[in-house]
């Protein structure tokens, strides 16, 4: 029976998907990414609002200064550039402008209602500007291009972009050496927690020779009483396994002596039985039956004490005697052997042309192949099919043995391979047969 090892995961990397660190660093970097964007549109906000007001203020300060030399014959200030006014003298109303206004952007102006607060206006060839129209004591308008407004705020909007970038960048960086250093001592908490679980812990005498170095194991951190409880638990269990190992060992030992002291009484009560069945000819019928089942029931049970002694040696010391085999021999005459005991199940072989050799015990592999033969015998009705092969796949040699009865009942199937699993022995008794369940605890040994 092979023990399956339980699968292990793959050690992610460190910054792999699904990883604390990756988690942290991402998290980190988003928060520290969402606050700088905040910051930053807050300062734009802010700045465009200043910026807003301060032309404004130059807008009222413009509208106040109507004729700056006092002559109201002629137009009001027109200090900064684009600056567009529309003064009213005698009478009429005066367009003036550093630059040249189209008469479109003209009739937008003077479409405009009276306002104590500028607006907003798309001139036509010129751009957005913005324009106070007052009309006490006289209709008087003055227009600065927004320009002024949105030209600093690009700039600035275009430095802080830059400047989150780089924030968000510097922070990405920063935080992943941080939580690669600080998660180191969990990675190799984790390697040694690895380690562990590939060790072959369901042989040997229980020794779990790996524990977390000391410095991973320093009550001061997290990490380290993480580290300090795995290496307690590692002290538990190899005393668990070392106990469990102890007194596996005892019974192996006690069960081993018993049945080694069993054969030689067993020997002798079957010796004495055929004498005495022997040696007097007229025994009353009745006790000539008894003593020829002490005999049988004697060979029977000294079957059972050889079995129990071969697995208490398997275990302690499975050493196998191996030399060259010729597996093909050994398969065929195991199989007249079954033919010879049984005729009445149909025994075929399928032999490959050539012969099979191979490196293995010659008496161990016999009995391997005889416990199977004998299962499909005693667990079978009569007129069953059991077919022997034998093939060589991938460097070994296989052979296996099918039969077409009724099969390994589905309740012991799990267990088939342990010690003392037998299906219901009544059904056995019926067929003739023994049964004691060791047969294949021995083929798997
Ligand atoms: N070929 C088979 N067909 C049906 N059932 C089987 C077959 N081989 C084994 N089994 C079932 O598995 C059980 C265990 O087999 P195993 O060889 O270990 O013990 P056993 O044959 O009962 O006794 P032993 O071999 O020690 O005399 C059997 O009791 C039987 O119920
Ligand atoms: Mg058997």
């Amino acid at each position: 029976m092979t023990l399956a090892n339980p699968t292990v995961p793959p050690t992610p990397s460190p910054m792999g998907k699904g990883t604390l660190s990756r988690q942290l660093v991402l998290r980190v970097t988003a928060l520290v990414a969402l606050l700088t964007v905040a910051l930053g549109l807050f300062t734009s906000l802010a700045s465009f609002q200043i910026l807003q007001r301060e032309l404004d203020d130059r807008l009222q300060t413009a509208i106040d200064r109507r004729f700056p030399d006092g002559d109201n014959r002629r137009p009001g200030d027109l200090t900064g550039s684009g600056v567009i006014r529309i003064d009213t003298i005698d009478g009429q109303k005066l367009l003036t402008s550093s630059l040249a206004v189209t008469d479109e952007a003209a009739q937008q102006l003077l479409a405009l209602p009276a306002s104590p607060d500028p607006v907003n206006v798309r001139l036509d060839d010129l751009g957005l500007y913005r324009v106070l129209v007052r009309d006490r004591p006289s209709y008087t308008l003055v227009a600065l291009p927004l320009s002024e407004v949105t030209k600093p705020l690009t700039s600035q909007l275009v430095m802080t972009a830059l400047l989150t970038a780089a924030m968000i960048l510097a922070t990405y960086l920063a935080t992943r050496r941080v939580v690669e250093t600080s998660l180191r001592p969990l990675n190799r908490l984790t390697a040694t927690a690895t380690q562990v679980s590939n060790l072959p812990l369901e042989r040997g005498e229980g020794q779990v020779p790996i524990r977390v170095a000391p410095a991973d194991a320093n009550p001061t951190s997290e990490v380290g009483r993480v580290g300090l409880a795995f290496n307690h638990m590692l002290d538990n269990v190899e005393g668990a396994l070392a106990a469990r190992h102890r007194s596996e060992t005892k019974v192996r030992q006690f069960v081993a002596d018993a049945s080694h002291e069993l054969r030689n009484p067993l020997a002798s009560i079957r010796g004495y039985a055929e004498l005495t069945r022997r040696g007097s000819d007229e025994l009353p019928e009745d006790s000539a039956y008894a003593l020829s089942r002490i005999e049988s029931e004697s060979d029977r049970m000294s079957a059972l004490v050889e079995d129990l002694l071969l697995l208490a040696r398997l275990d302690s010391q499975p050493t196998l005697d191996l030399q060259p085999v010729d597996v093909t021999e050994i398969v065929l005459n195991t199989v007249s052997d079954a033919r010879a005991a049984d005729s009445e199940h149909k025994w075929s072989l399928d032999l490959p042309e050539d012969v099979i050799t191979a490196m293995a015990d010659p008496h161990r592999l016999h009995q391997v192949v005889a416990n199977l033969l004998a299962n499909a015998r005693t667990h079978t009705p009569a007129g069953t099919a059991v077919e022997t092969t034998l093939r060589a796949a991938d460097g070994f040699a296989e052979v296996s043995v099918t039969d077409n009865g009724p099969g390994v009942p589905t309740e012991i199937q799990s267990s088939v391979f342990e010690r003392f699993t037998r299906a219901d022995v009544s059904r056995v008794r019926q067929q003739g047969g023994s049964s004691t369940g060791l047969g294949l605890a021995i083929v798997a040994a």
